[in-house]
């Protein structure tokens, strides 16, 4: 075999090797955190479990929907649900309350973002602590937030 042959195929084969390995590595570090649901919060945060639970009414947002239920089309009520339940549409977030009863009104990571890779790690760095009113902005129309003046309604809604 010449030296250039044995060279390319070396080279190849590092290659092969390789790459699989890097996609590895990369989905080690870069794999997104994925919703959880606030039950999975309380273990660590108590106090602001329960507070949440017994004075915000975010807690019946899922409730409030379903009161409303008759009388709406399918895609109406699918609709609400974007704004009134935890994670609509996106991984480990509301599909329904049967396969997703967790996740069925507005929780911690509707602010906090998703919560997984926290609840694993305890790891401040990995959870959402300062949020904004981008975040609210989702759900909240922009005119309501300023009608409610952001800030008393940022903690207000809070825990
Ligand atoms: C296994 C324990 C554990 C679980 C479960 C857990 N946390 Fe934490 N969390 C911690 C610890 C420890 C800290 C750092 C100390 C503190 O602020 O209490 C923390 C801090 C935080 C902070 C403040 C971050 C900062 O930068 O200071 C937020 C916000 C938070 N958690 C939200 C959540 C939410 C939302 C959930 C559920 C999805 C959750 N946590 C589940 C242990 C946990
Ligand atoms: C764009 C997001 C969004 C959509 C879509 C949405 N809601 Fe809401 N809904 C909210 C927000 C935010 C509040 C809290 C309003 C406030 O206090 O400013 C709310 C409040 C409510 C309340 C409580 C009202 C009260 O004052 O007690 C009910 C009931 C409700 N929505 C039903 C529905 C129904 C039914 C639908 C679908 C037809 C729907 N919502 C669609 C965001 C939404
Ligand atoms: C409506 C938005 C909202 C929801 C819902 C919410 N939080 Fe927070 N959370 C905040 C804000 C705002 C802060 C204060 C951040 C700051 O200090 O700037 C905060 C702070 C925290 C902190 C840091 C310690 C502290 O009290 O300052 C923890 C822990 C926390 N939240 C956990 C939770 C848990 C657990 C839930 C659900 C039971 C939850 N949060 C639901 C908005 C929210
Ligand atoms: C996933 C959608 C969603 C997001 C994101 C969201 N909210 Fe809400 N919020 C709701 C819904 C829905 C209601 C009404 C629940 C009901 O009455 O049925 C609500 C109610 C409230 C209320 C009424 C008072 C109470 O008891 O909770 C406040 C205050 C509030 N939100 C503040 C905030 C703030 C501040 C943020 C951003 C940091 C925020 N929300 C982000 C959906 C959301």
């Amino acid at each position: 075999m010449s030296s250039f042959r044995f060279m390319v195929l070396t080279a190849c084969a590092v290659w092969v090797a390789a790459v699989p390995y890097a996609r590895a590595q990369e989905a080690k570090t870069t794999v997104p955190a994925t919703y959880v649901g606030s039950k999975k919060c309380q273990a660590c945060h108590g106090g602001e479990y329960a507070r949440f639970e017994k004075y915000s009414r975010m807690t019946r947002s899922y409730s409030d929907v379903l009161i409303m239920k008759r009388g709406l089309t399918r895609e109406e009520y699918q609709k609400c649900l974007e704004c009134h339940t935890t994670g609509f549409g996106k991984p480990g977030g509301f599909r329904s309350a049967k396969e997703t009863p967790r996740m069925k009104e507005v929780g911690c990571e509707a602010c906090h973002g998703p919560g997984s890779i926290h609840v694993q790690s305890s790891d401040p760095k990995d959870i959402k602590k300062v949020v904004s009113e981008t975040d609210c902005q989702a759900c909240h129309a922009g005119d309501r937030i300023k009608a409610f003046r952001f800030r008393p309604m940022l903690y207000g809604g809070a825990h």
